[in-house]
């Protein structure tokens, strides 16, 4: 399978934003993940629209939006008009899915739906055929750094057998705890979108751990 790398600039250092997104960039990273939390859905707050839109016209890498938010449909608009060219919301907020996919998919750029560690993956089968992504999350959302939770392997390998028993294209994002160590095993139960943060951030060398993570043995 093919793996492509997006690069989560929430363990990026905030005060050389741009210098970090180039970083990312010139690493060979696919695609920048922006983490938007609001300090209710998750226990911490990130950053948000008016960040998205100043560091935008830094990179030519399209940016992978993941709202960790109570009420995604509200601001779906805001982080379009701010460059968003993907918007995954989560499956546990309240209100109709369906609602938020559609808004998302109006403004021209496509949709995912992402589960939390103890969110059973079935609940994302009735959008499957809507979405660009399904973000299976490998740690509980709200913070970088974690440790990866294994049993989420599982879900990973289920929804690649539901995504292929019906013909689709899905990707398989996965996000939190993504490394050297952790990547083959995501890639062989059927990840193909790897996130990362502190990995990528806090290594020496970027291209050579983007490398790492895009081996599958
Ligand atoms: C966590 C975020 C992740 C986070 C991953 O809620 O969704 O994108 O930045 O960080 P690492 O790769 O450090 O686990
Ligand atoms: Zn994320």
């Amino acid at each position: 399978m093919n793996i492509k790398v997006s690069a989560s600039i929430l363990s990026a250092d905030f005060a050389f934003l741009g210098d970090e997104l180039k970083r990312a960039e010139d690493s060979g990273c696919d695609m920048i993940h922006f983490d938007v939390m609001d300090g209710h859905f998750v226990p911490n707050i990130s950053y948000g629209v008016p960040v998205l839109k100043s560091i935008r016209s830094r990179s030519r890498l399209p940016f992978d939006v993941h709202l960790m938010i109570t009420d995604p449909l509200k601001y779906i608009d805001a982080f379009t008009d701010a460059g968003a060219d993907h918007i995954t919301f989560h499956e546990e907020i309240c209100g109709d899915k369906n609602e938020v996919i559609d808004k998302i998919l109006s403004r021209g750029i496509t949709a995912g739906i992402s589960v939390k560690p103890d969110t059973p993956i079935e609940r994302v089968y009735p959008y499957l055929d809507r979405l660009f992504m399904v973000l299976v999350m490998t740690v509980e959302p709200g913070f970088g750094g974690q440790g990866f939770i294994p049993k989420t392997l599982d879900k990973i390998s289920a929804l690649r057998a539901e995504i292929i028993r019906r013909g689709l294209d899905t990707h398989i994002e996965v996000d939190g705890g993504i490394g050297f160590n952790t990547a083959p095993k995501v890639a062989r139960a059927g990840a193909d979108l790897l996130v990362s943060g502190s990995f990528l951030f806090k290594s020496e060398d970027m291209s050579a751990s983007v490398n790492a993570l895009r081996r599958e043995e």
